[in-house]
């Protein structure tokens, strides 16, 4: 008997072609599914990733309450043309410590996921207040209430206890010195910022908003964008990453 007649049959019997559809996906299944129960986790640890600082995640919350997200994605995606203009891939890890994360599903805007950096703090607190007097034909909505808003540096640590709820590894100290720290990186000029660093690696502490006696949802969203993509060093990534 040939092996085509012998599929004949399945092909004669409704039930009996069911029940062998049923066994061939269930083995696809378990290739599948049955590994990602013995990963620890599916996110790659990379070097330089840490939780936000208080300030960056006031802005983050302002820049989710905005809806920045409805006009910009922040995940580049790994294709020739995305990293030539916006910088390396974005990284799982990038993302690991977002609750919720911020990739959006729209580019009314440019991405921001490799913004930090890009522009000066005053060119940001400019392009918030009024995007069309940087660039006259954009669409973006203006932001400039955002620096009248004082930031309450209560509230900030009870956020970080949930967040740590979800997974995110503050730790008690941190949590402890939320206000101080929050506080610090804003003004820099009348704060100790060595603590704040070494709570948090890498942390970029400056007046953002140019108003040095207040701390703002203004300083707090642009420290957020002035972060975005500076973390990680992808010179120790290049030469895997190169896509040209
Ligand atoms: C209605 C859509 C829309 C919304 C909402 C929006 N933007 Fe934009 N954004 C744009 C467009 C379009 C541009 C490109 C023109 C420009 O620079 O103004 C842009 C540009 C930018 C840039 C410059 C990016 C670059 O690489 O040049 C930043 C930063 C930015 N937006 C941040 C924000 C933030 C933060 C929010 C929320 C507070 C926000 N945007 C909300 C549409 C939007």
């Amino acid at each position: 008997m040939s092996l085509l007649s012998r599929h004949a049959v399945f092909e004669r019997n409704s039930i009996l072609l069911a029940v062998g559809i049923l066994v061939v996906i269930l083995i696809g299944g378990v290739v599948e599914i049955a590994p990602l129960f013995y990963l620890r986790s599916t996110i790659e640890k990379v070097e330089g990733m840490r939780p936000y600082t208080p300030l960056e995640l006031v802005g983050r919350d302002v820049y989710v309450r905005e809806g920045c997200y409805t006009c910009h994605s922040q995940m580049v995606r790994p294709l020739r043309d995305e990293v030539e203009r916006y910088g390396h891939y974005s990284l799982a890890a990038e993302s690991m410590y977002d609750h919720p994360f911020q990739w959006g599903s729209k580019r009314t805007g440019p991405d921001l996921a490799r913004v930090g950096g890009k522009y000066s703090d005053e060119w940001h607190v400019t392009h918030l207040a009024n995007p069309r007097s940087i660039v006259p034909q954009s669409i973006m909505p203006g932001y400039g209430f955002l620096a009248h808003n004082e930031i309450d540096a209560k509230k900030i640590a009870n956020n970080m206890r949930t967040l740590r709820a979800v997974g995110v590894p503050y730790t008690d100290e941190q949590i402890k010195s939320a206000a101080l720290d929050l506080k610090a990186q804003a003004t820099p000029d009348s704060s100790d910022v060595a603590d704040l660093q070494k709570r948090y690696p890498r942390a970029v502490a400056r007046n953002f908003d140019g108003d040095a006696g207040h701390v703002t949802e203004m300083d707090a969203l642009v420290a957020y964008l002035q972060m975005l993509g500076t973390l990680v060093d992808f010179k120790l990534y290049s030469d895997k990453a190169d896509l040209r």
